[in-house]
């Protein structure tokens, strides 16, 4: 299973590149806003830093704009994957873009019909928004058991399934269990899945202990 991160802050980014446990990155116009840099400088600065799939989500609504805007996001660095929304004009550019070897990541899924649809347009990531589904009262993790089911029915399907709006460690759980490919996570995810309250009381009293003996290894 993969992990990307999902955020536009480079200091997170570099943080957590360094535990050689990050395999890309995750942004969206609400993250880059956060930022409050712009995003061509932004996006070029994360390429430095990680050398798997950065995306960089477009804002433009109709094909020709959106294939403009990808153009210019491609630019930056090979490692660039073209994040569009899932509406028709956004699985043609899909389409477009993947005829010409650029990748794509299809944001913004809520149903099965939808993730359909973007494999069928070559997308090389679908991302299903388990967090958001989950606040309106829906199973967001059952969303990605109906994708795995049917991804997994057609040898011709290879768009890989990104776990998007994680809010907390069962949904990487969760996700891991049903064989998601990819969870994107937002920093605080991250720190929260090594953390656990005996961890802590166990190592102090292993600490405490090593003391008494007076000893030193080496
Ligand atoms: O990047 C897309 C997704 O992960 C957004 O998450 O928390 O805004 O629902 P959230």
């Amino acid at each position: 299973m993969k992990f990307f991160i999902d955020t536009a802050d480079v200091k997170e980014i570099r943080d957590l590149s360094t535990t050689g446990l990050l395999d890309g990155v995750t942004t969206n116009p609400s993250l880059i806003k956060k930022s409050g840099r712009k995003i061509t400088e932004l996006i070029e600065e994360i390429c430095k830093i990680v050398s798997g799939p950065v995306s960089a989500e477009v804002a433009a609504t109709t094909f020709d704009k959106m294939i403009k805007e990808a153009q210019v996001l491609k630019k930056i660095a090979d490692n660039v994957t073209i994040k569009l929304p899932l509406t028709w004009d956004g699985l043609m550019a899909c389409k477009a873009l993947r005829d010409e070897g650029i990748m794509v990541n299809i944001t913004l899924c809520f149903s099965a019909s939808q993730a359909l649809l973007a494999a069928k347009s070559g997308a090389n990531f679908i991302s299903p928004f388990v967090g958001r589904l989950d606040d309106i009262g829906a199973d967001g993790m059952s969303l990605i058991s109906e994708i795995k089911q049917i991804y997994s029915n057609y040898n011709n399907l290879t768009t890989e399934i990104l776990v998007a709006s994680v809010r907390h460690p069962r949904h990487v759980i969760e996700a891991a269990k049903l064989g998601a490919d990819v969870v994107t996570l937002p920093p605080n995810v991250i720190k929260q899945l090594i953390t656990h309250p005996l961890t802590d009381k166990g190592l102090d009293a292993f600490l405490k202990d090593w003391k008494e003996t007076g000893q030193e290894i080496g």
